[in-house]
């Protein structure tokens, strides 16, 4: 156990986060249950309003003022937080199309020319120059580390990737043929059972330690998921690799043979963890910030995230992109199956197209085409008739005019499936990894909004269309 946190024991060390950060150290001192939450000091001021919008209420004539917020890019906001209080109105948005759910300082997406930043760095140029632990840090704390601050997080993230030995019992409750991400979704929700020196969301010590739990552990859960579901023994994390190098012999090493890393599918692995990092306020990370707003401990809202990427609208897509290229089979097959995309026939679509936000290229999958090309190449898979189905599908979708008016073009994840079959996985575990890799997104967005002061319970209202108050019928006189 020396060297590790398998049992739920925090290092003794103190991390570079705690030595930089005496308002947080001190705060851990005498933070008690339930204590004010402390600022790590990474959140911009809140914005104010310097303009209006003026609205008029037809059914009474009254006019007035809603504020206008603006943030550092993008669309400027209409502040409505005293609309119900003041004019007695709801808004009305299914989907959340048009409504900012919170103020965030991490990630930056313009859908409409295809851009996405981290921390203000562009997407494109940490898949190029960085590496995951960097990136995870960069989203973690708000600045790229220096060389001394990366070495001591990807310490305290390696001395944590062991779990509670009782936590390795929890997966023989599960039939073999359990979807990986059910085993997922239960196994990151156990964690709270097993770490409670890291649940109290008001101490910053124990948020910044539950945060390198979840980024350390949630590979070792991956990893057995899938050993369990073939029938292979358990393989523990060896801290002297990197991130994606000890992911990749988690999964796949067996203790009968040597396991020996492919550089290039290492490298296409880590890139894979950065490009799925963090995203936003869609739906798994609006999940786990809803959920952590009633003050629910950080395990149980990455696990709630889990279930919701599962869905294949969301992280599902990738799993669903290889069965849809399974379902058609062949190129000559292309043709019919578009025609009945656009018939909108059993509600087909053409799954790894098209996505809430972007309506360009998204910035992802062009990084992710090129790396799906340089895996394939290196692994002599350059004829893989998937391949050549899912290029031949995306040529034809691109110059259709169906996916053009409707601004359709491949997201990250037409390509990371093809990726991923390639490397070995199995098509189950695909949203697996995705898991993986937003673990640390889904992490930062949730302690920001814990530090965030302006931060309440999330609790949307509604548009009420159903019966009005009526009188109880008594069983017997129902018809
Ligand atoms: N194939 C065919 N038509 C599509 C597709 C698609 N993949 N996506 C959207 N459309 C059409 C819709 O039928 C609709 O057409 P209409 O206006 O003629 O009725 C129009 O485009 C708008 O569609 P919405 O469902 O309103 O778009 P929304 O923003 O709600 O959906 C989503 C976004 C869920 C990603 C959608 O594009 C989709 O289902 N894509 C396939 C699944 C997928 O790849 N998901 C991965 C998302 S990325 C991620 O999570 C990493």
């Amino acid at each position: 156990m020396k060297g590790n946190d398998m049992a739920g024991k925090t290092s003794k060390k103190k991390t570079v986060a705690e030595k930089s950060k005496k308002v947080v150290k001190t705060a851990a001192k005498t933070a008690k249950p339930r204590a004010k939450t402390v600022d790590s000091g990474i959140r911009p001021a809140a914005p104010k309003a310097y303009a209006a919008v003026a609205v008029k209420d037809s059914r009474n004539g009254k006019g007035f003022e809603l504020p206008i917020l603006k943030g550092t890019v993008g669309p400027d906001v209409v502040d409505i937080r005293k609309l119900y209080g003041e004019q007695g109105l709801f808004t009305y948005d299914p989907g959340y199309g048009s409504t900012g759910s919170t103020q965030s300082a991490i990630t930056y997406i313009d859908g409409d020319v295809g851009i996405l930043t981290h921390r203000g760095y562009k997407i494109e140029d940490l898949a190029e120059n960085s590496d995951f632990m960097e990136v995870c840090y960069l989203l973690l704390e708000g600045e790229l580390p220096t060389a001394k601050q990366k070495a001591e997080f990807e310490k305290n993230i390696t001395y944590h990737t062991m779990l509670h030995e009782q936590i390795a019992r929890f997966f023989s409750g599960f039939r073999r043929d359990a979807h990986p991400m059910a085993v997922m979704v239960g196994v990151v929700g156990a964690l709270s059972a097993f770490y409670h020196d890291s649940t109290d969301i008001h101490d910053p010590r124990q948020r910044m330690i539950a945060s390198h739990r979840l980024i350390a552990k949630v590979p070792t859960i991956a990893a057995m998921a899938y050993k369990y579901s073939v029938g292979q023994p358990f393989v523990y994390p060896q801290n002297n690799l990197s991130y994606a190098e000890n992911f990749l012999r988690m999964t796949f090493a067996v203790p009968a043979e040597e396991y020996k890393i492919d550089p290039v599918v290492a490298a296409a692995m880590d890139k894979i963890f950065i490009l799925h990092a963090d995203h936003e306020q869609n739906a798994s990370t609006s999940t786990v910030r809803m959920a952590g707003s009633s003050g629910a401990n950080p395990f149980a809202c990455i696990a709630a995230g889990i279930a919701c990427l599962w869905g294949p609208a969301h992280g599902g897509a990738n799993e669903a992109v290889l069965k849809m290229l399974a379902e058609i089979g062949h190129k000559d097959n292309i043709k019919e199956y578009i025609g009945k995309v656009k018939s909108k026939q059993d509600n087909t679509r053409l799954m790894g197209f098209g996505h809430r936000v972007y309506k360009n290229y998204d910035p992802r999958a062009s990084v992710m085409r090129k790396s799906c090309h340089e895996v394939l190449d290196a692994l002599g898979k350059r004829n893989d008739p998937v391949l050549e189905l899912a290029m031949e599908l995306e040529k034809i979708a691109l110059s259709d005019d169906y996916f053009i008016s409707h601004k359709l073009y491949p997201n990250v994840d037409f390509y990371s499936g093809i990726i991923l079959q390639a490397i070995g996985f199995p098509t189950s575990m695909f949203t697996v990894l995705f898991a993986v890799a937003r673990t640390v997104g889904w992490v930062a967005q949730w302690k920001e909004m814990i530090e965030d002061p302006t931060q309440r319970i999330g609790r949307p209202r509604q548009l009420y269309t159903g019966y009005g108050e009526r009188p109880y019928v008594p069983i017997n006189k129902r018809k």
